[in-house]
């Protein structure tokens, strides 16, 4: 096995965000509407998302995005007629915060013209990423945490360990089917080797109920597997594969963040998402409460 050492450590300055999907189990909302753009609270699910990259020290983000995703490139460009608006109205606070949007980051999109699954969406970031280890985020992944923020968590063990490290928390045995999950040993506190991932599997032929949650960082050799990587699982090209194939090249951790994950995707994740933020707002959380513990008690 080729392992990476510190002078092949390079700094993550890259992320790819994949939002090409079809949000099938939130349709009919996601019939015209990205996914992504689901507000928890006021603010769309894929800010929280870039907010996090960028406090992780990301610099350059890349959107794979398709025909029907324009919102979310929509949303962090400029928006000259609504800001003169708030200008001319004296609403400062708002205009300030829809300027913030738009200069947080460099972002760039590229177009993955067919929805062939969530490897081949980072496959069409190639071009974008180079020859640089880089992050991956999941559009639709929100992880909370007042600390430091989870894909922070990941990089710090890259810059240590070097190689590939896959966010992962442990899930209930019953759902470990809806993850990728990690074949592996703990070598650390949260830290695991990654030796095997099988994608989705039959809660009785998994390994572990160590699932994989949204975040990466990733070496750049993974898009020779990607381009290697027959459709799997559902017909999709599934990053799960092309990441077991360099487990078998690389070594690979998989580190169990702190944080709280939601999968806003969902219907009880995007549920559960919104009351959780409402309950941490100061502007909403004791009005907000009161109304919980009004009609709970009804
Ligand atoms: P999901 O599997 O959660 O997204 O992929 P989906 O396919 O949109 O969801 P459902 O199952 O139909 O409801 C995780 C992330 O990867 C993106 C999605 O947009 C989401 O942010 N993705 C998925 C792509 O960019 N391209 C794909 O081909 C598949």
């Amino acid at each position: 096995m080729s392992k990476i050492t510190s002078d092949k450590i390079k700094p993550v300055r890259k992320a790819v965000i994949p939002v090409a999907g079809w949000g099938t189990r939130f349709l009919p909302a996601t019939k015209a509407m990205p996914k992504e753009m689901l507000p928890i609270v006021d603010t769309p699910t894929i800010q929280y998302i870039v907010e996090e990259a960028v406090s992780s020290g990301i610099e350059q983000i890349c959107l794979v995005t398709s025909h029907t995703k324009k919102a979310i490139e929509d949303h962090f460009d400029r928006t000259l007629e609504l800001e003169a608006l708030l200008e001319a109205g004296g609403k400062t606070e708002y205009l300030k915060q829809i300027r913030d949007i738009a200069d947080m980051v460099e972002i760039v999109s590229v177009r993955q013209k067919v929805a062939k699954g969530l490897g081949h969406a980072v496959l069409c970031a190639k071009s974008f990423v180079g020859d640089e280890p880089f992050a991956v985020l999941l559009g639709d992944d929100v992880v909370y945490n007042d600390g430091t923020p989870c894909l922070k968590q990941l990089i710090d063990v890259y810059n240590d360990k070097g190689g590939t490290v896959l966010g992962v928390q442990t899930v209930a045995h019953e759902n470990i089917c809806k993850y990728g999950c990690v074949d592996g040993d703990k070598i650390g506190d949260r830290l695991y080797t990654v030796h095997d991932m099988i994608e989705k599997p039959k809660p009785e032929d998994a390994p572990t109920d160590v699932g994989v949650l949204g975040r990466y960082v990733i070496t750049p050799e993974i898009f020779e597997k990607l381009e290697n990587t027959t459709p799997g699982a559902g017909g999709e090209i599934q990053l799960t594969d092309a990441l077991k194939a360099l487990a078998a090249e690389q070594d690979m951790y998989a580190y169990d963040f702190v944080g709280r994950r939601y999968d806003v995707g969902d219907r009880l994740g995007f549920l559960e998402a919104t009351v959780e933020y409402a309950l941490r707002r100061d502007d909403l959380k004791d009005d907000f409460k009161a109304y919980l513990k009004n009609i709970l008690t009804k």
